[in-house]
């Protein structure tokens, strides 16, 4: 049993750098496309079996320091009566955008209990799985990343559509992200539940708003979902994309440790988070990539800049790429555990 990784979220020492990786259950490793040949991603996830079985898969390989249940932040949306579904090969897309106050007849507050079932049985099922070897992470999309998925209908580069969205109607934005909020409190307290011992916050895409907006706008939904969450005995990681120019405003928002990407030395980021709050990350994925010279230079840079010191998390700065070859994030997840603090 290690408890490395809850001891790191509340800044205590610890034995070696705790690392799990966003991501670490999917495309790249092959046990995962073996099953994914036969389901879709969708069938996947509603499965408790086996979005247990392909949770745990990553831990059978590579001694990873956390399990993170296999779902998606988009799950939610279709018990709040926006349906979605993920087109081959193009990612989520929204079935009906919300892009006037006219779109959010009909959307209402989720139930976890009867909107996501197999996600709380699947956490049941690892939960019972795991016995407590490595802490088990739940997690939710935070308001903002989630209503640039409502608004926007897909992945879209410009959030042109969003921002028009909180500009220009900013009330219906509000009552969108106060129904997003409300859902995803709902669903992370309902995952505490049923067996997760640390929660992540997702807001992927917090960066595409500039810092001032970013306070305005999106903040305080978040704040609500982190203040509502915390206080329970499980850590919350508030991980938030692009966030190098607004770090102060992403620390104020909560969470036990601020998740960075990899637009930021890690030392310069903690210096500017200040005392009193953990940090994870943060290596760009695409390193992985690489050959294992330039793996380790990396890998090496993020935790000479973390210093050992209490309350450092080693992870990607956004998750594994399909891409990336097993054996590699093997090798990255030893070389972690090893680091002594020299060299
Ligand atoms: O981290 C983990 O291992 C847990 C599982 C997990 C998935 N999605 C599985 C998944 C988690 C934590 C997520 C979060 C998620 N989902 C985010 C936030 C983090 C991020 O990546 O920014 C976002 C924005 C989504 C929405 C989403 N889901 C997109 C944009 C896509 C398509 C892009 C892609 O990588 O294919 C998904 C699908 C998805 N979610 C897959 C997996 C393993 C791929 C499904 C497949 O085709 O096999």
């Amino acid at each position: 049993m290690t408890t490395r990784l809850l001891d790191a979220c509340l800044g205590k020492p610890v034995d070696a750098t705790p690392v799990w990786l966003m991501r670490q259950a999917g495309r790249y490793l092959p046990e995962y496309r073996v099953l994914r040949e036969k389901l879709s991603f969708i069938e996947m996830c509603r499965r408790p079996d086996v979005a247990a079985e392909i949770t745990l898969q990553p831990l059978a390989r590579f001694d990873l320091d956390a399990a993170i249940i296999f779902a998606d932040i988009l799950l939610p949306l279709e018990g709040m009566g926006i349906g979605f579904h993920f087109a081959a090969g193009d990612g989520p897309v929204i079935e009906r955008t919300v892009r006037a106050a006219a779109d959010l007849t009909g959307v209402h507050v989720g139930d976890p209990r009867t909107d996501t079932p197999y996600v709380l049985e699947a956490l049941r099922l690892v939960a019972r799985e795991l016995g407590g070897r490595v802490p088990l992470i739940g997690f939710a999309g935070a308001p903002f990343t989630l209503a640039s998925y409502v608004v926007e209908g897909d992945h879209s580069r410009q959030f042109a559509e969003v921002k028009k969205l909180m500009f220009g109607e900013p009330a219906t934005f509000k009552r969108l992200m106060d129904l997003l909020a409300d859902t995803v409190i709902a669903h992370l307290l309902a995952q505490i539940e049923a067996g997760a011992q640390v929660l992540q916050l997702f807001d992927s895409w917090a960066g595409t708003l500039g810092p001032r907006d970013y306070e305005r706008f999106a903040a305080p939904h978040s704040q609500k979902v982190l203040d509502a969450v915390s206080g329970r005995g499980v850590p919350v990681i508030h991980f938030a994309g692009g966030s190098v120019g607004m770090l102060a405003q992403v620390r104020a928002a909560g969470g036990d440790v601020v998740g960075l990407d990899w637009r930021i030395d890690l030392d310069r980021a903690w210096a500017e988070l200040g005392e009193g709050v953990a940090v994870q990350g943060n290596l760009d994925p695409a390193v992985l990539l690489g050959p294992p010279d330039e793996v380790e230079r990396h890998a090496a840079d993020v935790l000479r800049r973390a210093r050992r010191r209490p309350g450092h998390i080693f992870n990607l700065g956004h998750g594994v790429l399909p891409a990336t070859s097993p054996d590699t994030v093997a090798r990255l997840v030893e070389f972690v555990h090893d680091w002594n603090g020299e060299g």
